[in-house]
């Protein structure tokens, strides 16, 4: 098996496009040295940041600078330091501050300083703390590698968000719950592999994308994970918390809220039983003494089928606050899960909305979490779609710490084997104002803690790698997990942006490549083309049932998840509206909740999310309901066919022979899914409305 992908956007100088301009190019920057202002006895941050640069630069330059101490520099150097080690660092970071921008406790200045004795240039990279030295030396490199000019380098950064986490839905057995990429690069045949130097290059890939925090185990604690926290596992869970802590990455476990029962031997978990609390108070002291910075638990309960405090005739705020007292003397978090809804509905019945279930169950709460207690809330109500709207409850609770949680995997977004850029919906949901608290109340600001007063929050999603050597199973999805990070850092950057800057990291294309702007528009006409192939104007599901990729119209309309569509003979959609349904659009503040209610001001890809409309619904774009169905099924395929042939015309060599083999026959595969979505939906709904296509095409 190849490995080509395993350095993915981090790929050595071999790879890289082009270098930054203004170095030896006679502006004196050539880095001969790294200095280092702290001693490197450590294995923290700050010496791996020093690995990252020598080795970089080595790649990059063809020869390896010599480290040395801040005292022995001499000549041109990259300075690197953190607050208080150095004067030339303490310059650099007050220097940004009385420029306006503060450098805090994850952030980073870099300069280009001359110095007047030699007239040498060096760079200097300051970091208040060793995190925000390693994020900027990864920055450096990345503005190295992508050519930019380094002669006025003037960077302040930092990231967004406090918490940018990950969470892997990985099992002990090795396999991967919504995984694509092949089996668990943490877990096989009931152990932890704790050791595998494939969890350095993961973490040093997640550290190089500003990821802060990683949950390594599924939200769906099974019976041999829910003893990841005994001390038959917690050594080797201790061992990969080392490797994360070297690169700045906080571990995080899922845990089984029964727990008690099945570990203690207790006969409840009930949460304000004495025995339980002190159980679990017990525990996390355990957790701790392996784990002495271990970040805390994500749970998920009360849903799917897993335990909870309902049992107990208890809410969501007792569990939570059980174990959150627990973690509270550590320092410890709770990241509680609000994906909480009935998955024994009974499909006759139509007041039940299984969108309405977060926010039903969790917005009353509001206030009564302890303040280590964060909601992780999904982006939208329902789960992962290609479309959904905003969730209500996000922004909702003013005094419960909150965290957005996306789906990187791409469980219902084509699963790895079709392309889908997934920043620009990321980008949607993070723009999207809430108005909770007047205009300008968008999802990126409550996420980042300026709306509400949150003493934590932050973004976290669903991992999309796994053991094949490329991580994420399709090249191109790799873009994904790259432009995950890149936004979490800073989600003023484009998707454009951001994918450019993963191919020329990636391929070594420059931006003015041909090839590099065939791949662009792949990637960024891959969500609306998955989109229009797929599920129409916002209706979700129509996937194969568990499975989730490939078409299946009825496969979820008469069972009990909750996910319905309601297609007749005469009309399609989900009636949420106050006036005459389920009442949903009540949930958004007024001004949102209005836009959706009436037909002519909800969006068109969301009417069916909102409405149920004949099939001869004229949509703002002045087509039919029944007529956006046939052109969107037809042109989604169409684009899928655009995209082979331009790939075909690519120069294979450009993007490595394997990569555009393998980027290619994925293609191919897409096309089929397509084909195939395209045909039965057409054919679906030809057969029930009866409506021919105006423009005659095939439909069987
Ligand atoms: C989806 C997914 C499940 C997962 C669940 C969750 O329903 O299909 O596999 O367990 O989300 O988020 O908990």
């Amino acid at each position: 098996m190849t490995d080509i992908g395993y350095e993915a956007w981090l790929g050595s100088g071999r790879n890289a496009g082009s270098i930054g301009s203004g170095l030896d190019a006679g502006g004196g920057l050539r880095l001969e040295q790294i200095a280092v202002t702290a001693d490197l006895a450590g294995c923290g941050p700050l010496a791996r940041a020093v690995e990252e640069l020598a080795e970089g630069l080595e790649a990059l330059l063809g020869r390896r600078p010599e480290v040395v101490a801040e005292s022995r520099r001499s000549g041109s150097c990259v300075l690197i330091g953190t607050a208080r080690t150095s004067a030339v660092i303490d310059d650099v970071l007050s220097g940004s501050s009385s420029g306006g921008s503060i450098v805090g406790p994850e952030g980073y200045c870099i300069r280009v300083r001359k110095r007047s004795a030699s007239q040498q240039c060096c760079i200097v990279l300051a970091g208040m703390t060793e995190k925000g030295v390693l994020y900027g030396a990864f920055h450096l490199l990345r503005l190295l590698r992508t050519g930019h000019d380094l002669t006025a380098l003037d960077v302040t950064e930092n990231p967004a968000f406090a918490l940018r986490m990950i969470n892997h839905w990985d099992n002990m057995d090795g396999s991967i719950e919504r995984g694509y990429a092949g089996r668990s690069i943490f877990f096989r045949d009931g152990e932890v592999l704790a050791g595998s130097k494939r969890i350095t290059d993961y973490a040093r890939l997640m550290a190089s994308i500003g990821i802060n925090g990683i949950a390594v185990n599924n939200v769906n604690v099974h019976e041999l994970e829910t003893q990841l926290i005994t001390e038959r596992y917690l050594p080797q869970v201790a061992r990969i918390a080392d490797v994360f802590r070297s690169y700045g990455i906080t571990l995080y476990l899922s845990v089984n809220y029964a727990s008690p029962i099945q570990l203690g031997g207790l006969g409840t978990a009930d949460p304000l039983d004495e025995s339980v609390r002190s159980w679990w108070r017990d525990k996390i002291a355990d957790i701790y003494r392996y784990i002495p910075d271990f970040g805390g638990v994500v749970v998920k309960a009360d849903s799917e089928n897993r335990p909870g405090p309902f049992t107990y005739g208890r809410n969501h705020a007792d569990g939570a606050n059980m174990l959150a007292e627990a973690l509270e003397p550590f320092g410890g978090l709770v990241l509680w899960r609000c994906f909480v809804y009935n998955c024994h509905q009974d499909w006759r019945d139509r007041s039940t909305d299984r969108a309405k279930a977060a926010y039903d169950h969790f917005k009353p709460l509001d206030g009564r979490f302890k303040d280590n207690v964060i909601l992780q809330i999904k982006n939208g109500p329902m789960d992962f779609q290609v479309r959904e709207p905003v969730s209500p409850l996000i922004g909702a609770m003013e005094q419960t710490n909150q965290m957005v949680e996306f789906q990187i995997t791409q469980e219902y977004t084509g699963q790895q084997r079709d392309v889908c850029y997934l920043v620009p919906q990321w980008k949607e949901v993070l723009d999207f104002d809430t108005r909770c608290c007047g205009e300008g109340s968008t999802v990126r600001r409550i996420a980042a803690g300026e709306v509400h007063p949150y003493k934590h929050s932050g973004i976290t999603a669903v991992s999309s790698v796994g053991d094949d050597a490329n991580w994420t199973g399709h090249h191109l999805a790799a873009a994904n997990l790259y432009g995950y990070g890149r936004l979490l850092w800073n989600p003023g950057l484009s998707a454009e942006e951001i994918a450019l800057e993963w191919i020329g990291l990636t391929f070594g294309l420059k931006r003015e490549d041909s090839d590099a702007a065939v791949t662009h528009r792949i990637l960024l006409e891959s969500w609306p083309a998955y989109e229009q192939y797929t599920a129409p104007l916002g209706v979700g599901w129509m996937v194969s049932p568990h499975y989730h990729y490939g078409v299946d119209v009825d496969g979820y309309e008469y069972s009990k998840w909750g996910t319905y569509h309601f297609a007749d003979r005469d009309g399609i959609g989900v009636d949420r509206t106050q006036a005459t349904g389920t009442g949903y659009t009540a949930q958004y503040q007024p001004e949102v909740g209005e836009r959706y209610e009436h037909l002519d001001t909800c969006p068109d890809e969301l009417l069916l999310f909102f409405h149920h409309v004949p099939y001869t619904h004229v949509l703002k774009s002045g087509a039919t309901v029944i007529q956006h169905i046939y052109d969107t099924h037809f042109a989604g395929v169409e684009q899928v066919d655009k995209w082979i042939a331009e790939w075909k015309q690519l120069k294979a060599d450009r993007v490595d022979a394997d990569r555009y083999a393998h980027i290619l026959e994925r293609l191919q595969m897409q096309l089929e899914n397509a084909r195939q979505w395209r045909d039965v939906i057409n054919t679906y709904f030809y057969r029930k409305s009866g409506i021919p296509d105006a423009h005659g095409r095939v439909i069987y």
